[in-house]
């Protein structure tokens, strides 16, 4: 016999295709479904997640865009408390955490620990399992005891800093240097001269990132092209999700400054990125097997090893260096702007996926991706990465055709007019049969966006045409 899930009151839906932890099939099911965080990445989740069959979205706390998908609650993903009492009340199914805060901070030991949550599923790792983006020095270790190919590397600290610039000295420019903890997105140094490296070096151990940098990881300089590829896990089983290009730099040619670190809504939030392309031309299947052999399949023997318990995202930044791929870095949550393009290829019920991630059952589930291409284009505020202005009126939204704006930093006046909130402010995304096709799509919609000082990249996916 189905077992029949529904909330007293609610319309019958859809037979679902899943089983519950007992093997029993579902039917007619009520997901409310809590999205954790206030970006691009957000709305994206949310506005994907807001299709699935019996979904209620509700996003904590949410921007601009989020309100035409769901729900906006204000509530900040810091507030465990918070978002306890509002799991219980709303009786939230499942809770999608954006933003890597909160996991590194043990939101999921939180829920796990909690009698009264366990009914509420929620995506992410463990305190544990989110060292791996939490501690640069934790995720060198990890990779260099499970084989998983990475730059070489030296840890430092106040103890052993001749050592360090030991190291500094064997190895070639450019010379980078990582502050261990999070550093909202600051934390990489890229140096060409050594002496100016061994002066950083010690500037980050004096707290020039705060207790972040109290541990700096030297990395010998990989070289290649960069690319983010996305594996949602249950620890036993992965599916690969869309990968995509990011585009970190302010201007067009990739010159300027790095746009990671500004975030969305609130400072900190280590995001960054102009604009993505998905999918990516270089990612040929050969790639795309090798991270899987390679990186994909001993990163989860040893997060199984380790006794982490991963239900979640890991976003693997790639340098792929002649079709051999090496990791950057691991991030346990999706990149952003990756996911405005990512979950616009997603195809299905995202919500059936992440729930049959949550259970174990990730092997049960059909996932399939569009052939598409999607390009995004950031549109930011004048000045930013550096300061910038907030509260600038936004027009044309309501223009806009054959694309999705994913709003990034936006928020509603006195007036309930959208004024943007942030310095990354709309993310928009258009689908296309080649790169060419999107990207044309989606900078003659950019254009019809205006508010003060608006600024974006012109260069958005011009590189990857050239490979097609
Ligand atoms: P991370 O925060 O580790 O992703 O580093 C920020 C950026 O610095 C990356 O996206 C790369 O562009 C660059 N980067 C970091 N580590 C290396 C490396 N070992 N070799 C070359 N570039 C790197
Ligand atoms: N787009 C890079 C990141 O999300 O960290």
């Amino acid at each position: 016999m189905a077992k029949i899930i529904m909330y007293p009151g609610e319309a019958r839906k859809e037979t679902m295709n899943w089983k519950d932890a007992q093997g029993q099939h579902i039917t007619a099911v009520k997901r409310n479904i809590l999205v954790l965080g206030s970006g691009g990445r957000e709305h994206a989740l949310a506005w994907k997640l807001a299709q699935s069959e019996g979904a209620h979205v509700f996003i904590a706390p949410g921007n601009a865009g989020t309100a035409q998908v769901g729900v906006n609650v204000n509530i900040k993903p810091s507030d465990f408390e918070a978002v306890k009492d509002f799991c219980l009340k709303q009786e939230i199914n499942l809770v999608v955490v954006g933003p890597e805060q909160p996991l590194v901070d043990g939101i999921v030991d939180f829920f796990k620990q909690d009698e009264t949550l366990k009914s509420v599923k929620i995506i992410g790792p463990d305190k544990r399992g989110a060292q791996l983006e939490g501690s640069k020095a934790f995720a060198k270790d990890f990779m260099e005891k499970y084989g998983v190919p990475t730059a070489k590397c030296f840890k430092v600290n106040k103890d052993n800093l001749s050592e360090g610039c030991n190291f500094l000295e064997s190895v070639k420019a450019p010379y980078v240097l990582k502050a261990d903890g999070l550093a909202a997105g600051k934390g990489v140094l890229i140096l060409n001269d050594l002496q100016e490296a061994k002066n950083e070096l010690g500037k980050m151990l004096d707290g020039k990132f705060g207790a972040a940098s109290a541990t700096v990881v030297i990395e010998e300089f990989l070289k290649g092209i960069e690319v983010s590829v996305f594996v949602l896990t249950d620890g036993e089983h992965y599916v690969l999700l869309p990968e995509a290009k990011d585009y970190k730099r302010i201007g067009d040619g990739d010159k300027g400054l790095n746009t990671g670190g500004m975030g969305a809504v609130s400072p900190g939030l280590n995001t960054g990125g102009m604009g993505a392309v998905s999918p990516v031309p270089f990612c040929t299947t050969e790639f795309l097997n090798r991270v899987e052999e390679c990186i994909v399949k001993p990163t989860l023997k040893g997060l199984k090893a380790e006794g982490i318990d991963y239900k979640g995202f890991i976003f693997l930044g790639l340098m792929n260096d002649g079709c051999n791929p090496y990791v950057i870095e691991y991030n346990v949550r999706m990149g952003d702007p990756e996911t405005e393009a990512v979950m616009t290829r997603i195809e299905g019920d995202f919500a059936d996926l992440l729930m049959a991630c949550a259970d174990g059952r990730l092997n049960e589930v059909h996932y399939a991706k569009s052939d598409k291409t999607a390009v995004t284009v950031m549109m930011v505020s004048g000045g930013y990465p550096e300061a910038y202005k907030k509260g600038m009126k936004m027009s044309g939204l309501d223009n806009l055709k054959e694309v999705v704006a994913f709003h990034a930093g936006t928020a509603f006046d006195s007036e309930k007019d959208v004024v943007t909130a942030g310095g990354r402010v709309i993310a928009v995304t258009a689908h296309g049969d080649s790169i060419e096709e999107a990207r044309g799509i989606a900078y003659r919609e950019v254009e019809k966006i205006h508010f003060d000082g608006a600024n974006y990249r012109h260069d958005i996916g011009l590189d990857l045409m050239k490979m097609q």
